[in-house]
């Protein structure tokens, strides 16, 4: 991982989790001025502990025995009356907790497996989204699973149109059930990759989109791009001798993202350094057993005159073929506003 992106981020998390702290702080301090109740309460509590103390210091074994069941009684009736005052108040329970923005490991960036420390996979994606600026490229919050939309497809079979039994509603449920089971099988080695193939605004970007979100919100990194960039950016770090940190770093991740998504595969301009730059992230990638999702509006047919047999090898073995068919969905939106 890139040590200066790593350091300004960790430098943001400490920020971040402490001022998730001192706002808690200033809530309990805000709650004491306002609510005496409050602060008698937590006197009490103070009190009955330390006499509890006392009397555990001193006394046999069954004292301290007696003493400890005590405590616990006295400091759970005042836990009750505190939480009847909350309610009073109107106030949630969590009130005074710090409210962290990823409650995995509320915001160190750590989480512990075991009693091993790793990332936490929120901070494994912000480097990610660093080094690509890519935040914006996927509309993750609007895409997703949650927003799909099946009345922008129709119930109608045509065979001569789509050349499919199916309807674009039944195909398009079928490739969902394939782009959910795909997420749920991220690191089964036996899962295939997937090659989104489809004419334009039929719903490849949005897939791909609701797979990261999905992908993302189960702890994957996911890096998205299209493939002209992608292209452009790899040929790039290879120019520069891989002298570049930042450069280096993206050119890494291509080949170590969980989840890598190449947009627009065929729109690049053709060269041969880019088929073979293409050809290695598709091979290591399968190599290592990371998951890729291809999409692009030529066919089989055409990508197969685009590309050599080393590529399209892989990608009929080794990808899900999923086509996308039906009308222009980007066309059918515009004639509803
Ligand atoms: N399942 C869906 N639910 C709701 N809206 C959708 C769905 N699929 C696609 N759309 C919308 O339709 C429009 C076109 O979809 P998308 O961008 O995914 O097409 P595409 O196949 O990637 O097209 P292109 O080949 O031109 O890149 C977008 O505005 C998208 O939000
Ligand atoms: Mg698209
Ligand atoms: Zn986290």
């Amino acid at each position: 991982m890139n040590s200066y992106i790593s350091k300004y981020l960790q430098r943001e998390y400490d920020l971040k989790r402490q001022r998730a702290i001192s706002e808690a702080e200033a809530r309990k301090n805000g709650l004491l001025n306002r609510l005496p109740k409050y602060g008698e309460l937590l006197t009490k509590k103070n009190t009955v502990a330390i006499d509890m103390a006392k009397t555990m210091l001193k006394g046999t074994d069954i004292d301290k025995q007696i003493a400890e069941d005590n405590l616990k009684i006295k400091l759970m009736e005042i836990d009750k009356q505190i939480e009847a005052l909350f309610v009073s108040e109107g106030l949630p329970k969590d009130y005074l907790y710090p409210k962290f923005e990823c409650s995995k490991c509320e915001d160190t960036g750590f989480i512990k497996l075991g009693n091993k420390e790793s990332r936490c996979p929120c901070f494994t994606q912000k480097v990610v989204n660093i080094t690509y600026k890519q935040n914006n490229m996927l509309r993750l919050e609007d895409e997703n699973f949650n927003t799909f939309d099946i009345a922008y497809f129709s119930n109608k079979a045509d065979k001569e149109k789509y050349q499919s039994d199916k309807s674009p509603l039944q195909n398009i449920e079928e490739i969902k059930k394939v782009a959910i089971s795909f997420v749920d099988n991220m690191t089964n080695p036996c899962q295939k990759n997937l090659l989104f193939t489809g004419r334009a605004g039929t719903g490849k970007t949005f897939m791909s989109s609701a797979i990261a979100h999905s992908a993302v919100n189960k702890g994957y990194s996911v890096l998205y791009q299209t493939a002209p960039l992608l292209m452009d950016m790899i040929i790039e770090a290879k120019f520069s001798g891989y002298k570049d940190e930042t450069k280096k770093e993206q050119y890494n991740r291509v080949f170590d993202v969980d989840l890598l998504i190449i947009d627009d595969l065929g729109t690049e301009t053709l060269s041969n350094s880019k088929f073979t730059e293409l050809f290695n992230i598709i091979n290591t990638r399968l190599l290592k057993d990371k998951k890729t999702i291809i999409s692009t509006n030529l066919t089989l047919q055409d990508l197969a005159v685009q590309y050599d047999d080393r590529v399209m090898s892989r990608l009929i073995g080794n990808y899900t073929i999923c086509r996308f068919f039906g009308d222009d969905i980007r066309l059918k939106k515009k004639r509803m506003c």
